[in-house]
């Protein structure tokens, strides 16, 4: 959540520029407003997006720049609330991914400072203005003072009016340097995450926490918190930012049809690069005596499916909703505890990961983004290799989490043709476009739906729901057929849309499309065996999850479409959830 990016160059008409068009690829960090500041004194922002931002620019020239695009935590969306903050005189300027818990006690502590804002970051310009100007400190002392003051999480990028150095702490939030040759004739880059870097470097220094750096004529000279000098090694990364859609309105329709390639991507490294590293996670699984999955959201529902897989091959297989992880117990050293996220920066995950570090327990996870920093903090991590997902809704990453999970079951003993999934995704995608087309236009104005299903496809039905939630804003369940009758089932009046996912001619499954349409429901049944309003391939109860939520995701799509909403770009969300 926010995204922050800045720029340390010798050409200094590109910078201002740069910083923004670097700052545009993080967009899905955080999309309420956007600020951009100079070295110089500049300092510009807004509410919207970074686009318009741009376009409404006069040409800015700075030695240094840093920007920031929000997802607002404290203080509502406003022009003022927008980063970057300053002290009173502006002196110091920041961005600041994360979230400052004791604001209060600062302030108490500099009763000359006064704030103008409602956010939490403002607090970090005035408490450098307090011990830089007032108390006389030097930057680098005030840094360290800094580490030991604050509670919270930060990643923050820090200038002095007229300095020469570009300041950048981490505690939690992440945070990551490159240095780019052909980015303004020459340059070093920081930024929340390797996305922004876009095709100006492939090797970055990944922040450990409680560190900063003082990057200053090119240079970036890394410390710990106390002072002491932090070597830092360029790690290399496969990651090329997507700047254009071409072809395709959306990024979320562009993603969802790159499927074919992506599993295929998948599946080839799996056979191949991650060979050794899927069989260890088989191997960490048989020696386990239980396995415990932690996750969020679309992610979770992977997970429930992992879990499923196992649970049938006869491991026991837990599913933890990260946020909850408190409340679950069963984790000690013969626990192998498997964190699965796309952004690998989910702070509902980190949190538990860094409790669970403390104990003698393997954690193995599987991500989308390299070098996350739940991947960092992994004893085994493998690539979803699904490439950059910009929509805010994940659907590709989700797709090759599922097939992961499938692979390393067949490691241990599943039977499935996971090797013909790519094509069979690339034949659902081609024949459900149409049928998801038109049933888009008749569901258009529906406000309440429910999702069906039973076993392996039940966190389908949960992820085609959540889907109809954040793209389309409609009150959306999925939820075990089984349970219907137990409650829900006194919801359903003529007309409800009740998409039921049947796979193989499920009698249970069959039982409750009947007893949905008694009530006047309208059943829209997805199927396997050809007698479906909508048909998919024959293959596993895991396969038929993975085409159906193709169908799911597809036709919530449309229907954003046909709403006309910000598909990309949900209200309220963000990509990365890096707050708690
Ligand atoms: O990056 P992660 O997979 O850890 O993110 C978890 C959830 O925030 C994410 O899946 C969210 O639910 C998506 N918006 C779903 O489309």
């Amino acid at each position: 959540m926010c995204g922050i990016v800045g720029i340390l160059s010798k050409d200094e008409h590109e910078v201002v520029a740069h910083t923004l068009t670097c700052l545009k690829r993080l967009e899905y960090r955080g999309y309420d407003s956007v600020g951009v500041a100079t070295v110089e004194g500049q300092l510009l922002k807004d509410v919207g997006g970074i686009g318009p931002f741009m376009q409404g620019l006069d040409p800015v020239s700075a030695k240094i720049s840093i920007a920031h695009t929000r997802w607002a935590t404290h203080g509502g969306v406003s022009t003022l609330n927008s980063h970057p903050h300053q002290d009173g005189s502006a002196e110091f300027t920041v961005v600041h991914n994360g979230i400052i818990q004791n604001t209060d006690e600062l302030l108490a502590s500099m009763p000359a400072q006064v704030t103008v804002s409602d956010t939490d970051t403002e607090v970090i310009a005035l408490y450098f203005n307090q011990k830089v100007v007032n108390e006389k400190l030097t930057v680098r002392e005030a840094i360290h003072s800094f580490f030991e003051d604050a509670v919270g999480t930060f990643a923050v990028l820090l200038m002095r009016k007229g300095d020469d150095a570009l300041y950048a702490l981490k505690r939690d939030s992440p945070l990551a340097l490159a240095k780019s040759e052909t980015l303004c004739s020459g340059s070093v880059i920081l930024a929340s995450d390797i996305s922004a870097f876009g095709e100006h470097s492939s090797e970055a220094v990944f922040f450990d926490d409680n560190t900063y750096c003082v990057v200053s004529n090119k240079e970036a000279v890394f410390f710990d918190a106390n002072g002491r000098d932090v070597d830092v090694h360029y790690q290399a990364f496969e990651w090329r930012a997507v700047d254009e859609l071409v072809d395709y309105p959306h990024y979320m329709i562009k993603e969802i049809m790159e499927q074919p390639l992506t599993s295929l991507r998948l599946l080839e490294s799996l056979r191949t690069l991650q060979a050794d590293k899927l069989q260890a996670f088989a191997d960490h699984m048989k020696r386990a005596r239980r396995i415990v999955f932690l996750s969020c959201g679309t992610s979770y529902h992977a997970s429930l499916i992992g879990a499923h897989l196992l649970s049938k091959l006869g491991y026991e297989a837990h599913t933890v909703i990260a946020s909850e992880f408190e409340n679950f117990i069963l984790v000690d050293p013969s626990t192998f505890v498997i964190a699965l996220s796309q952004s690998g920066e989910t702070m509902d995950v980190i949190v538990p990961l860094k409790e669970i570090a403390k104990g003698d327990v393997r954690i193995g996870s599987i991500v989308n983004v390299p070098f996350s920093t739940i991947q960092r903090f992994s004893d085994i991590s493998l690539d979803l290799l699904a490439g950059p997902e910009i929509c805010v809704a994940s659907t590709k990453a989700f797709t090759n989490q599922v097939l992961a999970l499938v692979r390393i079951a067949e490691c241990l003993g599943y039977e499935c043709e996971s090797s013909g999934i790519p094509g069979r995704i690339e034949e659902t995608l081609r024949s459900i476009d149409p049928v998801c087309r038109k049933m888009a236009i008749e569901l258009r104005d529906v406000n309440d739906l429910y999702v069906l299903g039973k076993g392996a496809a039940y966190p389908m039905a949960r992820e085609i729901a959540l889907k109809f939630k954040e793209i389309d804003y409609m009150h959306a369940e999925g939820m075990m057929a089984g349970e219907l009758k137990h409650g829900t089932l006194a919801l359903i009046e003529d007309g409800t849309p009740v998409i039921c996912l049947i796979p193989d001619g499920d009698p249970s499954m069959i039982s409750a499309a009947h007893e949905v349409s008694a009530r006047g429901a309208r059943t829209i049944v997805v199927s396997n065996t050809g007698e479906g309003d909508v048909n998919v391939p024959e293959g596993g109860r895991a396969e038929f999850g993975i085409y159906a939520c193709l169908f799911g995701h597809l036709l919530s799509y449309y229907i954003g479409v046909e709403r006309g909403l910000e598909i990309d770009k949900p209200r309220n969300l963000a990509k990365s959830v890096t707050v708690l």
